[in-house]
């Protein structure tokens, strides 16, 4: 019989690229979703790519009493992938009690119910945002953890601390926490791809927006860091490849592989690149010119992150194969097709 895996937040953008990356390893994908940030047709974009309908259910997982049918009717399922949560750095500033709310009581009712029905394997989605403003790079899973500088951040961090102190009393409970830095980047179909609502907060969707002519101008938010160029750095992960890591944790967990009841992962390129080096690469994969100019640092923004990446290829045997110029020209493949049909 074929694994069972359950994907929370399974249409959003991470959760769908990971769906077709465990559907293609031969499992069957649950996806729970209240598709509060997502779209129901991502659903037959899925099944586009993969040829494989994954069972879809409309819950709100804050909503104990569903959260736990929901389970019940799934306790056959060997691990669940978490991605469900909200996700607007700014935003949960604005929203902080929303943002608590909705991220930590979606976290403690699958947690509930994977103990209660006893679902031994979670991978947690995490952020590089739990290492708030670094000391020191690159910034390896030893690296001291600080205080988030946003509420968003923060549920991450509480998030991992709430599974650490479960994995050390619960039996045969296993997780692994893999923390992203930035994810971008879309697949090679131009049919799954990040579709941010409103006025896009990130990098990536604000330059294919203002090249489709849907933004006037990106404005770059400072020029005077102590980098190269005067941007801020960052380490950008292509969707796919991040993808791939949470099979590969999961396969970890499957075969017993694990060295601690909960393992932290890095999951970047280990190469740092500045916004004007993430414009160089969309104008020169795209052939597209684009409008920009600089503004003052955005408040909150660090100077510099980027990943120690040699845990997760020791360990989980993963290696991103995706360039920044792939990561830019899908994007961009993505935004022109979703915006043609
Ligand atoms: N940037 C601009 N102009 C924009 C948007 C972004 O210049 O319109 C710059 C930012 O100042 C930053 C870089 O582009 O230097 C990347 O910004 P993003 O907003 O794309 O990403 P962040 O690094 O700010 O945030 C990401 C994730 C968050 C996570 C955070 C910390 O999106 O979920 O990393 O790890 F919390």
């Amino acid at each position: 019989m074929k694994s069972k895996i359950i994907i929370t937040g399974g249409t959003g953008y991470i959760g769908s690229h990971t769906a077709v990356e465990f559907i293609n390893e031969g499992l069957e994908v649950v996806i729970v979703d209240n598709l509060s940030n997502s779209d129901i047709s991502v659903l037959d974009r899925i099944q586009s790519i993969t040829d494989v309908a994954p069972t879809f259910e409309n819950i709100d997982l804050t909503d104990r009493v569903k959260t736990t049918s929901f389970f019940e009717r799934h306790k056959d399922a060997s691990g669940v992938i978490n991605f469900a949560a909200f996700k607007a750095v700014g935003e949960s500033v604005q929203l902080p009690l929303q943002y608590y709310h909705n991220n930590l009581n979606i976290l403690l009712n699958v947690m509930d119910c994977m103990d209660r029905f006893e679902i031994r394997n979670l991978i947690f989605s995490s952020s590089a945002t739990v290492y708030g403003l670094p000391d020191s790079f690159p910034l390896t899973e030893n690296s001291k953890t600080k205080k988030p500088t946003s509420p968003y951040g923060n549920t991450k961090k509480i998030g991992e601390e709430v599974i650490e102190d479960f994995s050390k009393v619960a039996k045969n409970f296993k997780a692994i926490s893999l923390r992203y830095f930035n994810p971008i980047g879309a697949h090679s179909s131009g049919d799954l791809g990040e579709t941010p609502t409103g006025v896009p907060n990130n990098l990536m969707p604000f330059i294919t927006q203002t090249a489709l002519g849907k933004r006037e101008e990106l404005k770059i938010f400072g020029k005077d860091y102590d980098t190269i160029d005067g941007t801020a750095i960052r380490d950008y992960i292509h969707v796919v490849d991040l993808a791939k890591a949470h099979v590969m944790a999961f396969q970890r967990l499957m075969k017993n592989e694990a060295k601690e009841n909960f393992e932290i992962f890095n999951i970047g390129t280990g190469i740092g690149y500045s916004v004007l080096d993430v414009i160089a690469s969309f104008e020169k994969t795209t052939k597209q010119k684009l409008n920009y100019s600089f503004v003052d640092r955005r408040s909150g923004d660090v100077p510099v992150l980027y990943a120690s990446t040699a845990k997760a290829k020791k360990e989980l045997g993963w290696n991103p194969k995706l360039t920044l110029d792939d990561m830019t020209k899908s994007s961009w493949e993505w935004e022109v097709k979703k915006n043609i049909l």
